[in-house]
């Protein structure tokens, strides 16, 4: 059997985010194994990680993370040094309809994981030693902000309001997605208080890019155009999101989980606000250019829908302690991320027919059934 430097689980790796987390860390670590623990609800989808699936420092283990003694057996298998938690419901709509599936998975889930590494860890003779427990959450546990520029104005600190989140900011969480959110970073940092477990918590803005699950806005907006169905803007379109690519959001996470201070909380994201009309108009401009279509030739599919129940008002991220304590900043200005992500879901049209048709779904049967 190889020995690795280090043996970390990534929950949720078959996910969005942590498929970009997973790809980078296999890539860029050969001595290090990595294991992606994943349910594969439906927002899983192994076809994200097709690149890098026979790569020898890398395992695709299904497991709920809700599930204690399988998460107990597998730290105790693996010899768990650091884990990177990225498993949750992530769709607010969703959590609107069931609130039920995120206080299970978001909370108990956490909780589950926490309590299993606790137990493994504290029952090594180096403890603690070496160990990590990295946390990822959102921006959405710090609530809403205010719309004090609504017209946007280049002048001051952010376009649409001089406040920003900060790592001090008081929770606040409106959704049952971000008091799932929170009551899981909650869970995190009670772990290092009460018991020293060397925990760090990350809180980031809205990210986009390739592998996203068409229900959220980018990617769905992409595919409706493409089939000229119509874009169901929320209210009157002017709630505004911080955006960050997700890359970008993987790399800070590498150097977080490096050189992060123990028991310290960073916000990651790129002081990108859009309001998110203006953010559906350069998705359209863009999508219309590479399809060769005239300008403009999809704005009448814009549709203005009910409002989402409680639909925060503004987000809007500092991530200056970030830069300043860990160097990290964004490495792609907006209009080059927006310009790839909407190339790469026009390129893997196939990706996004397996996924609205389910057929992703059959990737892990297929996959495994002849092992
Ligand atoms: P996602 O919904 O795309 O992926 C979630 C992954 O978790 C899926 O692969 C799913 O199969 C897995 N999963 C769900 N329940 C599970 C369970 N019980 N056991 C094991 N695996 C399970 O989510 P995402 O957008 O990639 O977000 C990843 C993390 O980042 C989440 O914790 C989310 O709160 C956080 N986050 C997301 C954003 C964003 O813009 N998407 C921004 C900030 C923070
Ligand atoms: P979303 O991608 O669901 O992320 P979040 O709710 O975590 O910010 O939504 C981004 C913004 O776009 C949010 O303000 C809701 C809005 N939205 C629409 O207007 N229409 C849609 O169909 C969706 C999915 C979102």
């Amino acid at each position: 059997m190889t020995t690795f430097k280090r043996n970390i689980i990534i929950t949720g790796g078959a996910g969005f985010i942590g498929s970009h987390v997973v790809r980078l860390f296999v890539n860029k670590y050969p001595d290090y194994h990595i294991i992606n623990l994943d349910k594969l609800t439906y927002a899983g989808n192994l076809a994200n990680l097709k690149d890098i699936e026979t790569c020898p420092n890398y395992t695709f283990v299904k497991a709920d993370i809700c599930d204690f003694e399988n998460v107990q057996k597998l730290m105790e298998q693996y010899q768990v040094d650091g884990i990177i938690h990225l498993a949750a419901e992530s769709h607010v709509d969703r959590s609107i309809k069931d609130p039920f599936t995120f206080a299970r998975t978001n909370v108990m889930g956490t909780l589950t994981l926490l309590q299993a590494a606790k137990i493994f860890w504290e029952s090594r003779p180096e403890g603690y030693e070496g160990k990590r427990f990295y946390h990822i959450s959102t921006d959405e546990v710090y609530g809403a902000l205010e719309l004090t520029k609504p017209e946007g104005d280049a002048e001051g600190k952010g376009p649409y309001g001089n406040d920003f989140f900060k790592e001090t900011t008081k929770y606040n969480p409106h959704s049952p997605y971000s008091a799932s959110k929170a009551s899981s970073d909650h869970f995190v940092r009670a772990f290092h208080d009460t018991y020293g477990m060397p925990t760090i918590v990350t809180n980031c803005s809205n990210n986009y890019g390739p592998y996203q699950f068409p229900e959220k806005l980018i990617p769905l907006f992409i595919n409706n155009i493409r089939h000229r169905k119509p874009l169901p803007v929320y209210g009157k379109g002017e709630n505004v999101r911080d955006w960050l690519y997700v890359v970008d959001h993987a790399r800070a996470i590498d150097v977080i989980f490096h050189n992060g201070k123990i028991a310290e909380t960073y916000n990651i994201g790129g002081f990108n606000e859009w309001k998110n009309i203006d953010i559906i108009k350069v998705v359209i401009k863009t999508v219309d250019r590479l399809l060769g279509n005239p300008e403009g030739a999809s704005l009448d599919l814009i549709t203005y829908v009910t409002d989402r129940m409680g639909h925060d008002l503004r987000y809007a991220i500092d991530s200056t302690k970030l830069k300043t304590e860990l160097g990290w900043e964004p490495s792609l200005q907006f209009e080059e991320g927006i310009e790839k992500t909407v190339r790469w879901y026009l390129d893997n049209q196939e990706w996004m027919d397996n996924v609205t048709s389910g057929d992703y779904q059959k990737y892990y049967e297929n996959m495994y059934a002849n092992r």
